[in-house]
């Protein structure tokens, strides 16, 4: 009877339409939390989340919901992030729900990452439940917002809510919807126990927290459970929900979500993905898991201090508990020693995850720039998958180095079709269709290279067309480019975490703009340090860093100790995300002067 009355569902959207706000006036709506323990955005409680106001991590949370059938209604409520580095974190949300809200902001329509995301909806076979949002805004059109859902996704919207989430305007009417429209979970409580971990995290207490959804059976306190893909058996210590506060039960029915514990230390056994089962009453099958995602960017991760490798290993093993699209393996360099070369879903992805390594893991770490892996085809025919340009074998030894390829769909009013064609030429794009999605707005495909499309290109794309364009991409595959490896010399020695890859027509440029930035970055020492860039032994752009004394107090004459001390302590702060190579000391933003295109 308890699972006729539980509904669980997700939160997607294209990024800044509304999640987290929605979820804030349902948790609200239903006294989920204490009115003077409300704050905005209350499930992002990781700290990186609230400074940036985005969603990185999803979250789920059970409210309790009396519906005007004068039922009771349990809600498992998943908000997910909308950012396309961490789709992955959406995929693995959609999983554990049984329907979504997918909430379109009146004022924007349809964008790029609405439709991605109504797609991973359809692949878990999920009840859809437009929300048109933001109506109290004077540019709201939700009856042209409802008509592109209709034209552009063919979603019926004759059940869509429309709500403000910043007012609360329409939220209980979208409670009552919730109750009719999503389905309740169906699963056999005298089933094996299946259970899928959509999450987990690492706590030195309780060892690892699973995140849950019960398919079928139950599971109690104290009983005997398998982890089935890694076939490892463990006793449930710990059962319950997360409100948002975890929220002890003693049994969790097919149906719920939930989470669990089991004084599991090995990381390595609670993988998401995974089935729980009953190691007395095993199913016979684990549960379909998830995909593997593939990076599309690698960096290597290097600490400041070459004794803290074996701290950052196992910072990255807890990390990647929580970060289910993480990928490493160790790597060195002979510049910077050992680290590790790590794969993320982008650049916002590689940032939250150098800042969680230092915030949450108290680490200071070197990231190299990141690049993409190429495929190289050597003159005896042979291939290799490289992901560390410093890798890429001599020139005379290389056929030819092929390079990911994107399908890009540009989403945008028809005003600003032009300056999206001009940009995406200058990307290397190639002209695929242009389709009008209606009278205004277009949409505009192109194949790009990865790379070009990962480093800059959404930023520029986003002001050459005032915030109106969106952009979704998936990789269609590799593609022979005319690129050649570029080495940095410091002072004569080749930097082999410097090195990078450039289109044969952007070789010069790109290394007369990264030599200027290094110049530009790199502190002056006591002595002059030339920085050279060159392809092969064929030196393309050079220039100095001048001889300096480094004490910055020796200028000061002011004699104020303060002024003194607090210059000396930012001089030390400084130093600590540098990587002393050699004789020169590098700052962490050498490591990225690779990124700018000038
Ligand atoms: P990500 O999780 O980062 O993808 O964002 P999100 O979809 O969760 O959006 P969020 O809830 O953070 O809201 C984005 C912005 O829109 C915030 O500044 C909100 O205050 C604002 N916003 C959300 N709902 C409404 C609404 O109904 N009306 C108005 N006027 N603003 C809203």
């Amino acid at each position: 009877d308890r699972q006729k009355h539980i509904r669980n569902f997700s939160i997607v959207a294209h990024i800044d339409h509304g999640k987290s706000t929605l979820a804030d006036r349902i948790l609200e709506l239903t006294h989920t939390v204490a009115e003077r323990k409300m704050k905005a955005q209350i499930l992002d409680d990781m700290p990186l989340e609230r400074e940036r106001g985005i969603t990185i991590k999803m979250n789920s949370v059970e409210v309790h919901y009396d519906g005007k059938d004068g039922q009771h209604y349990i809600f498992h409520l998943i908000d997910t992030p909308g950012h396309v580095d961490f789709s992955y974190e959406v995929s693995r949300a959609l999983a554990a729900a049984d329907g979504a809200l997918l909430v379109v902001d009146a004022s924007q329509g349809v964008q790029a990452q609405t439709l991605a995301n109504v797609y991973l909806a359809l692949d878990n076979n999920l009840e859809i439940l437009p929300v048109i949002n933001k109506v109290d805004l004077p540019s709201a059109d939700p009856a042209g917002t409802k008509a592109e859902i209709e034209d552009d996704i063919g979603i019926d919207t004759s059940d869509a809510a429309e709500v403000s989430a910043k007012t609360g305007l329409g939220v209980a009417d979208l409670l009552e919807k919730i109750v009719r429209v999503i389905p309740a979970p169906t699963g056999d409580l005298t089933a094996p126990l299946q259970a899928l971990i959509f999450d987990s995290k690492y706590d030195p207490y309780r060892g690892v927290v699973l995140s849950i959804r019960l398919k079928e059976g139950q599971v109690h306190l104290g009983d005997r459970i398998r982890l089935m893909n890694s076939n490892m058996d463990y006793e449930v210590t710990e059962l319950g929900v997360f409100s948002p506060d975890a929220r002890p039960f003693d049994e969790l029915i097919a149906g719920d979500v939930g989470y669990l514990t089991a004084s599991i230390k090995d990381i390595h056994s609670a993988r998401s993905g995974d089935t729980v089962t009953s190691a007395e009453h095993p199913a016979e099958k684990p549960l379909r898991g998830y995909r593997p995602m593939t990076p599309m960017v690698y960096a290597g991760i290097y600490p400041t201090d070459n004794a803290k490798y074996n701290d950052l290993k196992d910072a990255l093993d807890k990390l990647s508990l929580n970060d289910a699209s993480l990928a490493y393996e160790p790597e060195t360099s002979t510049a910077l020693g050992f680290g590790f070369r790590v794969g993320f879903l982008g650049l916002l992805h590689m940032d939250v995850v150098q800042e969680r390594l230092e915030r949450e893991f108290d680490l200071e770490i070197v990231i190299t720039a990141p690049t993409v892996t190429y495929h190289v085809v050597k003159t005896d025919g042979s291939q290799e998958s490289i992901a560390n340009p410093s890798e890429i074998p001599d020139a005379s030894s290389i056929k030819e180095i092929q390079e990911p390829f994107v399908d890009a769909t540009i989403m945008v009013p028809e005003e600003y079709v032009g300056a999206v064609m001009e940009l995406s030429q200058a990307k290397r794009g190639i002209f695929q269709t242009m389709d009008y999605l209606d009278k205004s707005r277009v949409n505009v495909k192109y194949k790009m290279p990865l790379s070009e499309i990962i480093f800059d290109f959404f930023d520029k794309l986003k002001s050459s067309t005032k915030g109106y364009a969106s952009l979704d991409y998936t990789v269609a595959g590799y593609v022979a480019s005319e690129l050649k490896k570029i080495d940095i010399l410091l002072n004569g020695d080749k930097v082999d975490a410097l090195s990078f890859i450039s289109h044969k027509d952007f070789a010069e440029n790109r290394a007369r703009v990264v030599t200027g930035k290094l110049k530009e970055v790199i502190p002056r020492q006591n002595f002059e340090i030339p920085i050279q860039a060159a392809i092969g032994s064929k030196i393309i752009a050079r220039t100095n860093i001048k001889a300096y004394r480094k004490d910055v107090t020796a200028k000061i004459h002011t004699g104020d100790p303060d002024r003194r001390a607090k210059l000396l302590d930012k001089q030390r702060a400084g130093k600590a995300r540098m990587k002393s190579v050699g004789r020169v000391e590098i700052p962490q933003e050498a490591f990225m002067a690779i990124l700018k295109n000038g």
